[in-house]
């Protein structure tokens, strides 16, 4: 009997758990929120407290007899949880803090990518106040700017020329705002194109790619309002995207290879754990917009319930530098729906109550996992955050998005979802939109 942690609370956690449990694990949870489905596989076996408290967590671990831990989120990724637990003779399927600033520091990661010529970079420069500001937007032109903060900002502190930004007095306001915050941060490149997740299992050496997903960050549908922490997400059944090759998840993978080789060369430290690399396939290649150093959230929900090879063996291969080259997904589409509080991301209404006709879910074969609802008794309600991620799973996109939307018609409550997310309509408009960029 393995007796795993799982640190986190949301809907990613629930989908690292459950596929955790599936591979034989006993399931413990430690989680600043209490997440009911993390409730239920661990039957109970669950602490509530922050997650940055390592040393509440050690001890955890230590009156469980806990085999080995799996660290859903940034946050004490970045801050050195792994780092802690393993000085405490705890094994991490995940990666340490020096490993997760490929996340942590956007400069750390452009820094890299660019000492070590790794193709899919972008042009960035780094700015610690407003000297260089001006000087950078005149000869780069206003329009084709990105403003970073250096460290985690949840999704929110990316700016965009054209999406946030409308001038050079944007621009600027942005950056001081930044430079009075004392925030580093970055100006980089703004790219058009097609996003696309490519997840890898890392094990030091080894790194070996899963089911390419995309992400809708979008609050409604088209792809309008506000930014969101994701809103849905789909996987096809040959684990590609139909605007995007074998040929670019190849070289995707390669220089995620090379960053894994770059990061041991540059710190001594090798990279285990999940690695997240978010890239969008332009006119001129795949370039990469961001690295996680976790599994993304929705993006987990797509890929781990496809996972075949047994998840406690494919993390004792991370911990032991030794993960089978072989890791096999089913061939299936899958198609991920969040639902999130009326009103959210600006003013999400919380408290209410939430019904999950679960016999019927079941019946039309969809899935689903809490994100942010709390249970009283057996009643649950929303927070102002999304509530649960719904999933289809299929031989096809579309039986997969129809799933989906089944399982989504099994949940009253004051909640709403993108109806758009995995259809072929949209789907239609990236293939269109990329081929419109490809053919110039
Ligand atoms: P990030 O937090 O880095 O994932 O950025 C959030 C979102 O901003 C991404 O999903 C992209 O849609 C957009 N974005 C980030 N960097 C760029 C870039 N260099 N060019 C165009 N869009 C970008
Ligand atoms: N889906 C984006 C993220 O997890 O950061």
């Amino acid at each position: 009997m393995v007796n795993c942690l799982i640190v986190g609370h949301g809907a990613r956690e629930h989908a690292i758990a459950e596929a955790l449990v599936r591979g034989g694990a006993e399931l413990y949870a430690f989680m600043s929120f209490k997440n009911a489905g993390l409730d239920d596989l661990s039957k109970g076996r669950i602490k509530i407290h922050s997650e940055t408290d390592f040393k509440e967590i050690i001890n955890f671990s230590k009156s469980k007899n806990i085999d080995f831990a799996f660290i859903g989120p940034e946050a004490p990724l970045c801050v050195g949880i792994v780092d802690a637990l393993e000085k405490g003779g705890i094994p991490c399927a995940s990666p340490k803090i020096e490993a997760a600033q490929l996340e942590g520091s956007k400069i750390f990661m452009r820094e890299l990518l660019t000492k070590y010529k790794i193709p899919s970079n972008i042009k960035s420069k780094k700015f610690n106040s407003m000297e260089g500001v001006e000087e950078y937007i005149k000869d780069n032109g206003e329009e084709t700017i990105v403003v970073k903060p250096d460290g985690l900002t949840g999704g929110k502190g990316v700016m965009v020329y054209g999406d946030h930004l409308f001038s050079k007095i944007d621009i600027m306001n942005y950056c001081q705002e930044l430079t009075d915050k004392r925030s580093p941060f970055i100006l980089e490149e703004k790219l058009d194109g097609e996003e696309f997740t490519l997840q890898a299992f890392v094990d030091g050496k080894n790194v070996v790619g899963t089911p390419l997903v995309q992400d809708h960050k979008r609050a409604y549908e088209d792809d309008k309002g506000p930014n969101t922490g994701g809103m849905g997400s789909y996987s096809m059944e040959n684990h590609l995207m139909p605007f995007i090759t074998e040929e670019d998840v190849e070289n995707a993978l390669n220089d995620m290879k090379n960053v894994v080789a770059a990061l041991k060369t540059e710190t001594g430290v090798e990279y285990k754990g999940p690695l997240y690399g978010q890239f969008m396939k332009t006119a001129s290649g795949n370039k990469l917009i961001e690295f996680n150093a976790r599994f993304g959230d929705p993006e987990a929900m797509n890929v781990l319930p496809l996972l075949k090879t047994n998840f406690v063996d494919v993390c004792w291969g991370i911990i032991n530098g030794n993960l089978p080259s072989n890791i096999e997904f089913e061939k299936k589409a899958t198609v991920c729906k969040y639902l999130a509080p009326e009103g959210y991301p600006v003013s999400p209404k919380s408290d209410e109550l939430v019904v999950i006709n679960q016999e019927k879910l079941k019946e039309f074969g969809a899935r689903y996992y809490y994100a942010s609802i709390y249970r009283e008794g057996t009643k649950i309600f929303t927070t102002t955050s999304r509530a649960m991620g719904v999933l289809g799973i299929a031989e096809t996109l579309e039986k997969a998005e129809q799933i989906a939307e089944n399982g989504v018609s099994c949940i009253e409550g004051k909640l709403f979802h993108r109806k758009d997310v995995g259809t072929r309509q949209l789907l239609q408009k990236r293939i269109d939109h990329m081929n419109s960029l490809l053919n110039k």
